[in-house]
């Protein structure tokens, strides 16, 4: 639906990856994501992390309590899988409609990973029991081993894991390989069957390793996975322009106050929630696939999960837009940079 491709009109999208942290952050950061999603996939990732149903169904009140009223929009949320995961637990939580999914973070991989999975053989019950129900399993796909270079951890986590044992031991198992970055994720989920997904970001999309490293060190552009050289970026932009419906929306966004970002040792993450859209409209319209635009944002998460897909609609127009340097509040001490700060974008959400 597009006016000389100046305007564009897609179904609400949906993000199936995203952090919104809790306390202050949380209030701060919600809003963006509701004014322009329907739904998302929110990540167990916090301290401690969520593994239990009456832990997510508070996480998801306090959400629900901080959302503006008069939207209507959904917080979908995640079981964090650690080595001690009850199969009962998944399952009770999964009937009952408080957890979604449930998400595989390899121990120390990422931010707040220390409790995910340390031997594979420990979940091997839950994953059958998930595989049996239906419930889709959203991995964080890279090799966890500090051996492993961290240009090579998702490669090699394809590999080791996905490849040899977890689609084979579990063919019927709905896996979602999260935030891809490579040109290996995007041929694995090419070539799998139509139980294996694939979450692209804004920020893969849109960065290769050298906007990170060369001319300068970027904080605000090192997230997990990292973003790896240009060939591989590419590869992304095709598998999401290409059609395929293995390919949907994920932000991945993923804040950390600025503190966090700009020291010795900065914290992994891109704040991106208050520009995504507009960032892959930008990318879907490089590539010449608007038309491809609404499906991968809109339509093949919800097929994927077998939700229905959103009734409303938002607008999105070719319009330049300079993305602000600094998002804060006044209820909150925390102060983020977002992606692409003071940079231009060239379209802009105009009706949501
Ligand atoms: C995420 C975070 O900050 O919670 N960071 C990131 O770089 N993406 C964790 C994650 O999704 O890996
Ligand atoms: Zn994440």
């Amino acid at each position: 639906m597009t006016e000389q491709n100046t305007k564009i009109t897609i179904k609400r999208p949906d993000d199936w990856h995203l952090h919104l942290r809790d306390g202050d952050v949380m209030l701060m950061v919600l809003p963006f994501t509701a004014a322009h999603f329907g739904r998302a996939i929110v990540m167990p990732n916090l301290t401690p992390p969520v593994t239990t149903v009456a832990g997510a169904s508070a996480y998801r009140d306090r959400i629900v309590r901080a959302l503006a009223p008069g939207g209507d929009f959904k917080p979908l949320m995640t079981c964090y899988l650690t080595d001690h995961t009850d199969p009962d637990v998944v399952e009770r939580g999964y009937i009952e409609g408080v957890f979604t999914p449930v998400k595989l973070y390899p121990a120390r991989a990422t931010t707040n990973s220390e409790f995910g999975v340390t031997a594979w053989g420990n979940i091997r019950n839950v994953l059958a029991r998930m595989e049996k129900i239906g419930m889709p399993l959203l991995v964080h796909g890279e090799e966890a081993d500090p051996e492993i270079d961290i240009f090579d951890r998702e490669a090699v986590f394809i590999d080791k894991v996905l490849s040899d044992w977890m689609t084979s031991d579990y063919p019927e198992l709905k896996i979602v390989l999260e935030h891809i970055t490579t040109k290996e994720g995007a041929d694995f989920v090419s070539e799998s069957g139509e139980n294996i997904g694939a979450t692209v970001t804004p920020h893969h999309l849109t960065i290769n390793r050298n906007d990170i490293l060369a001319g300068g060190i970027r904080p605000h552009l090192y997230c997990l996975p990292i973003a790896k050289r240009d060939k591989h970026r590419q590869a992304l932009r095709e598998a999401v322009s290409s059609g395929n419906d293995s390919f949907f929306l994920g932000t991945d966004s993923a804040p950390h106050p600025i503190s966090a970002k700009e020291t010795d040792c900065g914290c992994a993450g891109i704040f991106n929630a208050a520009n995504a859209i507009e960032v892959y409209a930008k990318v879907f319209d490089e590539m010449g696939a608007l038309e491809k635009f609404e499906a991968f944002s809109s339509l093949n998460g919800p097929k994927f999960y077998g939700l229905e897909t959103n009734d409303s609609t938002i607008t999105l127009e070719r319009r330049t837009h300079l993305v602000a340097e600094e998002i804060s509040s006044p209820s909150c001490n925390e102060i983020i940079r977002p992606f692409l700060f003071k940079e231009e974008i060239n379209w802009l959400v105009v009706d949501c």
